[in-house]
C-alpha cells in the first residue's frame, strides 16, 4: 500500500503572501497527521519563498510521522538540512521563476553537485530521494549516485492533454517504477495528482509513496485538512485494493 505524503507548503505560501503568521504550516502538518497522513513534506526553497527557517525546526518537533525535506541540492540548505536531520531529504531542481517545481532533477547533467549533496545527506543518517523524470537513464544515475529513493515526477500524465497521452504517461511510469524496483530503488511519486486523476498511478504496482500538495490543500479550503487528506487516502487504498 503506498504512503501518502502531504505537501504543506501552500499552506505557507498563503502565509507569506501577507508576510504574517497564519496560516501556520506547522499547525496544518499536526491537522494533517490526525487526517492520517504517513509524512509531512515541506520544501525549504533556497528564495524561501512559502517554507522560511523558522518553521523547519517547528515541523521537525511537531512531525511525529515522516518528515520529508525537499530541496535543492544547494550547501547552504544541505547544512540546514544535516542540522535537522529529517527523515528523508528529497532532491528537486529549483529555478527562481518557476511557479512550483518543474520537472525532474538533472541528476546525469548535475552528477557531480548532486552526488556530494547524497553523500552528506547519507552520512548524517538521512534517506535520500531523487525528483526525477521516469527516463531510464535518470533512472540508472539515480541509483550510481546512492540514492535510496527516486520520485517520479508524474507531470507529463497530470497535464496530458488526450486519453492517448495519458495512456502513454501511464505505461512510461509504471516501466520506469519497474526499473526503480530493479535498481533496488524506493519508487515515489508526486506532482499534479489530484481527487479525479490519481487512482490509475496509485494502482501501478510498485510505488511506495506519493507526496500530494496542492489538490490536497485547494480541498482543504471547503472540507478542512483533516477530511481533506482522509479522503486522498482512502483514494489511495481504494486504487490499490482494486
Ligand atoms: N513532489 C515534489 C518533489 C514536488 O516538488 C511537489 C511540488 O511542491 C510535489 C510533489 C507536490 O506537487 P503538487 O503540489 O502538484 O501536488
Amino acid at each position: 500500500m503506498p504512503t501518502l505524503g502531504v505537501n504543506i507548503d501552500h499552506v505557507a505560501t498563503v502565509r507569506q503572501a501577507r508576510r504574517t503568521d497564519e496560516p501556520d504550516p506547522v499547525w496544518a502538518a499536526a491537522e494533517a497527521q490526525l487526517g492520517g497522513a504517513h509524512c509531512i513534506t515541506f520544501h525549504l526553497r533556497e528564495d524561501r519563498r512559502h517554507i522560511i527557517d523558522r518553521d523547519v525546526p517547528l515541523l521537525k518537533e511537531v512531525v511525529a510521522c515522516k518528515l520529508n525535506m525537499e530541496m535543492a541540492a544547494a550547501m547552504e540548505i544541505v547544512d540546514i538540512a544535516v542540522r535537522t536531520r529529517p527523515t528523508q531529504c528529497t532532491l528537486v531542481p529549483e529555478k527562481r521563476e518557476e511557479i512550483t517545481t518543474e520537472g525532474g532533477l538533472d541528476v546525469v547533467r548535475m552528477a557531480d553537485r548532486v552526488g556530494e549533496a547524497v553523500r552528506r545527506l547519507k552520512d548524517a543518517g538521512i534517506i535520500v530521494s531523487a525528483f526525477i523524470e521516469p527516463v531510464p537513464a535518470q533512472i540508472e544515475k539515480s541509483a550510481a549516485l546512492g540514492f535510496d529513493a527516486i520520485e517520479l515526477w508524474t507531470g507529463a500524465y497530470a497535464h496530458a492533454k488526450t486519453p492517448a497521452d495519458r495512456e502513454i504517461a501511464l505505461r512510461t511510469l509504471a516501466d520506469s517504477v519497474q526499473q526503480g524496483i530493479r535498481c533496488a530503488l524506493e519508487v515515489h511519486g508526486g506532482h499534479g495528482l489530484t481527487y479525479r486523476n490519481v487512482s490509475p498511478v496509485a494502482a501501478i504496482p510498485g510505488f511506495s509513496e506519493f507526496n500530494i500538495g496542492h489538490s490536497i490543500i485547494a480541498r482543504a479550503v471547503f472540507v478542512g485538512l483533516r477530511k481533506a487528506v482522509r479522503e486522498m487516502r482512502q483514494l489511495l487504498e481504494r486504487a490499490v485494493m482494486r
